[in-house]
């Protein structure tokens, strides 16, 4: 009898158990009251209260149930802090959804006026959702979604909310440690061509250029890592992924890395000073690749010229001829037809119409028309888009991707090729784009050879590139699920590094030469030159590499057991790194240096050996990596002076 009884309570308290356990719901009996909080289903989210760093306050929000790190996605009571841990979330009389402190004042609400029915229950759904039902027909009378702080998650919809109505858009916290109101906010326009900004109180801060039905314009890199569904809801590749808009105007993509138990930020809206909006004012012209960054656009002069050459830009540009159809207006006379400057790989500028041609040559067309059409584009998903404000601000030429802008100029000051553009036939165009590309490679190859030359005045041949296999662009996109963070090896001497998987199997390491270094391209080009000559068990093998545009990369075999810093100072891996394979390793490496000093064909000098540069192959042979820094001597030359400490400290 006894044992039995016991089993019956036994079983109703796991029972208990386990109703708390998996229950995410609010009713008006069951409250939650600071510190206690309930999970999701799928226990990824939690609702209850927290304390931001450093702040006294407690506040009602919702976070990532990471272990190690607490991701705030949500604040309800963002400007109305509770001064103690007094705080209940509970139902209130009329079916809302309230927070109250310990004198029983609603310091938040969800805030719906017209429920009905007042019986109502709030659930954390596994998305992140804190929804509010009716109980009598189930219907969401209310969504956490719908109402964002500063974060964006998948699943949540942009823009105008079709049943309320309300714009929902992001908005910062004012710093880490306050969740108040901050001045910077975010969220998708949709007047003319869907585009996401940032606001700085009402200034426009950044913008995303137009949307084509795949990508925003402005941000090229977010292509296809996001599946943008309907009406701007976004799905992720990776599960924990999201964007927050931080106190500094930032929007940041946030991705949970599994095992390094951390956030670590993937996408920033922010790369360089040129996406900062309108950095370079009306009718100039921004690229973080070239210094000074402004620039005028074509047939353009400073407004202002002592300021611009003092890199004071905000009064930008203005025209330097007026324009024939303005001349006309005036004077009746007929000259020669205006022309178009063509700019490639452009974020266009802001205020975008977009107008009806579906080619390209009648956009031209009817801009070339139209007197007040100052400029045009063409994209594939968008169509014809013409501008015809006074100012185009906001250009910026990216290192990818990009649309051709025309923009209109008086025929003084179209330049041969942009008037060759007006005229002429297909056939030309296509021949003219070949000479561009001859041009670019003429002068590409013109740069690696004052390169080589500036880092060998001895007789060393000159690298062939294109003995070397190339790879295509997109076809590396793809191996390395489009650069994303997760598949990051590490950072190399010019820029990161890698993992990737080839449409047949082989894995890959891709070295990507980062477009901020300068000092980069040097670096990238002496890798090259050493390596590909150069052929030893005991070196990194390089399978080829990719030059297209502004991107550069090499491509390495794959070395599955990283590098021997990875293995030497990890407590766990270097007890198994028994005196043998040690041994091993140093003669391999011993070998490998022997090469490279004595019995190549040239004399190079690493200088930067280190165990992060020795790479283990899956027998934990080592091979020597990174030739960013070496040098290569003359065939009989044992001495030489180096004018600069380099490597690493
Ligand atoms: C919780 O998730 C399980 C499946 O994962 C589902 O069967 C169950 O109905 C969910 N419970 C609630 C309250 O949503
Ligand atoms: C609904 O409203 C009625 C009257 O306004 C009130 O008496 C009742 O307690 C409310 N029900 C709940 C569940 O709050
Ligand atoms: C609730 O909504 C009303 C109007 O619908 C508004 O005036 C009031 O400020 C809102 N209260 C809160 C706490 O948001
Ligand atoms: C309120 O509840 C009744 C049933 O009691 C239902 O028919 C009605 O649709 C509900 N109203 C709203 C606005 O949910
Ligand atoms: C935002 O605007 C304020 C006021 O106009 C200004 O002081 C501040 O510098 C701006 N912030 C940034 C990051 O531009
Ligand atoms: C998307 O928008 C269309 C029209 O604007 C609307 O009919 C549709 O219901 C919306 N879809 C979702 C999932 O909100
Ligand atoms: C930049 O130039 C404008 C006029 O062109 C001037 O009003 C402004 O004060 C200048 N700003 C700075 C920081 O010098
Ligand atoms: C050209 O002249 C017409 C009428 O004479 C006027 O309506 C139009 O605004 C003028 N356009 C420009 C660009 O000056
Ligand atoms: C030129 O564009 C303006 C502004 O959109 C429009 O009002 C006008 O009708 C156009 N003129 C012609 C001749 O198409
Ligand atoms: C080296 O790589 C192989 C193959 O991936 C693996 O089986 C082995 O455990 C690795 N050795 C160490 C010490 O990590």
């Amino acid at each position: 009898m006894i044992p039995i009884a016991l089993l019956i309570i036994l079983l109703s308290c796991f029972c208990l158990d386990f109703a708390v356990a998996i229950d995410s719901s609010i009713t008006s009996s069951q409250l939650i009251r600071d510190p206690d909080a309930i999970l999701s289903n799928g226990s990824n989210f939690k609702l209850g209260f927290f304390n931001p760093a450093d702040s006294p306050y407690r506040y009602m929000g919702i976070w990532y149930d990471m272990p190690s790190e607490k991701a705030v996605i949500w604040v309800a009571n963002r400007d109305n802090p509770l001064k103690d841990s007094s705080g209940i979330i509970t139902i209130s009389e009329d079916g809302n959804l309230v927070l109250v402190n310990g004198q029983k004042e609603v310091l938040w609400s969800s805030n719906v006026s017209n429920l009905v029915n007042n019986s109502t229950s709030a659930q954390l759904l596994d998305s992140g959702n804190l929804v509010l039902r009716d109980n009598i027909n189930r219907a969401i009378v209310w969504e956490s979604f719908q109402e964002p702080t500063d974060s964006f998650l998948p699943g949540m919809h942009h823009g105008i909310d079709q049943r309320t109505g309300k714009k929902v858009q992001l908005t910062s916290w004012k710093s880490l440690s306050d969740p108040s109101t901050g001045s910077f906010s975010a969220g998708l326009i949709h007047q003319n061509i869907p585009e996401i900004f940032v606001w700085n109180v009402s200034r426009p801060y950044w913008r995303s250029g137009p949307w084509n039905g795949q990508i925003f314009i402005g941000i090229p890199e977010l292509k296809s890592v996001y599946l943008f569904r309907h009406n701007f809801t976004f799905g992720f590749a990776n599960d924990w992924t999201f964007f927050a808009l931080t106190a500094q105007g930032i929007l940041e993509e946030r991705i949970w890395i599994k095992w390094k138990d951390n956030w670590e930020v993937g996408f920033l809206n922010l790369r360089t000073e040129c996406d900062v909006y309108g950095k370079c004012g009306a009718f100039g012209i921004c690229n973080s690749q070239e210094k000074p960054i402004c620039s005028c656009l074509e047939g353009f002069e400073p407004k202002n010229a002592e300021e611009w050459n003092r890199g004071n830009w905000t009064s930008g540009c203005i025209r330097r001829s007026k324009l024939q159809c303005e001349r006309r207006n005036i004077t009746g006379k007929v000259g020669k037809e205006d022309g178009f400057s063509k700019l490639n790989k452009m974020k266009v500028p802001d205020f975008t119409e977009w107008t009806s041609p579906a080619t390209e040559d009648e956009c031209r067309e009817q801009c070339l028309k139209n007197c007040s059409c100052i400029a045009y584009a063409f994209d594939g998903g968008i169509g014809c888009m013409v501008w015809r404000s006074i100012n185009l601000i906001d250009i910026q030429r990216l290192p990818f991707g990009g649309t051709d802008l025309y923009i209109r100029v008086a025929n003084s000051d179209v330049d041969e090729k942009g008037k060759k553009d007006v005229f002429v036939s297909p056939l030309i165009k296509g021949m003219f784009a070949l000479a561009i590309c001859t041009l670019f490679l003429w002068r590409w190859i013109a740069k690696r050879k004052e390169v080589i030359a500036k880092l060998s005045a001895t007789n060393v041949n000159t690298v062939k590139l294109q003995d070397l296999p190339l790879f295509q662009f997109e076809e590396l996109a793809t191996a390395t699920n489009n650069f994303q963070l997760s598949s990051k090896l590490g950072q190399g001497g010019f820029g990161p590094v890698y993992w990737g998987r080839l449409k047949d199997g082989q894995e890959i390491a891709v070295k990507r030469l980062s477009k901020a270094s300068g000092q980069g391209l040097e670096e990238f080009m002496n890798e090259v030159m050493v390596i590909s000559k150069l052929q030893h068990r005991n070196l990194v093998r390089l399978l080829g590499c990719c030059v297209e545009g502004e991107e550069k990369m090499l491509i390495y075999e794959y070395m599955p057991n990283r590098s021997l810093d990875a293995l030497l100072f990890d407590p766990l891996k270097k007890e198994r790194l028994d005196w043998r394979k040690r041994f091993n390793i140093i003669e391999g490496i011993s070998r490998g240096l022997l090469y490279l000093h004595r019995d190549s064909r040239l004399r190079i000098i690493h200088r930067d050996l280190k165990a992060s540069n020795i790479l283990l192959d899956e027998e934990l042979n080592p091979k020597i990596s990174d030739f960013g820094m070496a040098k290569i001597f003359g065939g009989n030359q044992d001495q030489a002076d180096t004018g600069r400490v380099v490597g690493t400290l």
